[in-house]
């Protein structure tokens, strides 16, 4: 993705949400809200590649998402599959690396490998990032940062006292990553539930009203365009 203005986020995260509201609305099962969320995804990865975003992450499945009933989570696990099988030719075209931040580890055999090839047949793309939060949580994340931090004070390589929030963020799954500018949730719902609790701090939050699977590229230019009329403190004044 070419270089941003500033009016234009580095990275922006997106919480999907409304896939299955978007389904009950028109009768249909909850998986096929999920389907339509995935043409939305694609949407939202083109749309990126022309505004010139170089990070896309999206909360794609939550470490709480593991206790909706099995058959939907069957569902969303064959549709990722699916999806990285579909998309193949549109990494490569778009020059988008994939990357995962989650606890990989809890995913069928079968994804993990699909995610995992897709991963490296594409790592060396620098045009963009499509980050696929999956078995994520903040929480989680900061448990596993202050797990791997706890081992380095252990294991005598850090001193409690040089812990400071440099250590954190570089402990946190993809820390090469700079934190989101804007956050976008869709469907109405005006909550953070769990997503990047760190990397949040000082993001610009957007809420669209729409469900995620009617989420397409005018609505995520509308986002943007917000986002460029805000004005950003970060603590100081101006
Ligand atoms: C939230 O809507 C959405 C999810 C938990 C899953 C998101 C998954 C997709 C968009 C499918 C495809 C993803 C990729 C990366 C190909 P919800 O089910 O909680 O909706 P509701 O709140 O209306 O019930």
């Amino acid at each position: 993705m070419s270089d941003s203005s500033p009016s234009i986020p580095r990275h922006v995260a997106i919480i999907m949400d409304g896939n299955g509201r978007w389904a009950k609305q028109r009768g249909l099962p909850r998986i096929r809200g999920h389907e339509a969320g995935a043409e939305s995804v694609r949407s939202a990865v083109r749309t990126c590649k022309k505004l010139g975003i170089k990070y896309l992450t999206l909360y794609a499945f939550s470490t709480e998402n593991w206790i909706r009933p099995r058959a939907e989570i069957e569902g969303l696990m064959g549709l990722l599959r699916y999806f990285l099988g579909k998309e193949e030719k549109e990494f490569h075209e778009n020059r988008v690396r994939l990357r995962v931040m989650g606890r990989m580890r809890d995913l069928p055999e079968k994804v993990q490998s699909a995610l995992n090839r897709m991963m490296e047949i594409t790592a060396h793309y620098d045009e963009g990032q499509l980050i696929l939060a999956l078995s994520y949580s903040g929480r989680a994340e900061l448990s596993d940062a202050v797990r791997n931090i706890a081992r380095r004070v252990r294991q005598g390589a850090l001193e409690p006292e040089k812990i400071d929030e440099k250590t954190i963020s570089e402990s946190l799954y993809l820390p090469d990553v700079p934190d989101p500018d804007l956050m976008i949730r869709t469907s109405g719902e005006l909550r953070l539930s769990n997503f990047m609790l760190w990397q949040l701090s000082y993001s610009e939050l957007y809420f669209a009203p729409v469900f995620w699977p009617d989420f397409r590229e005018k609505d995520l230019i509308a986002a943007v365009e917000e986002y460029g009329c805000r004005q950003r403190r970060f603590g100081d004044v101006k």
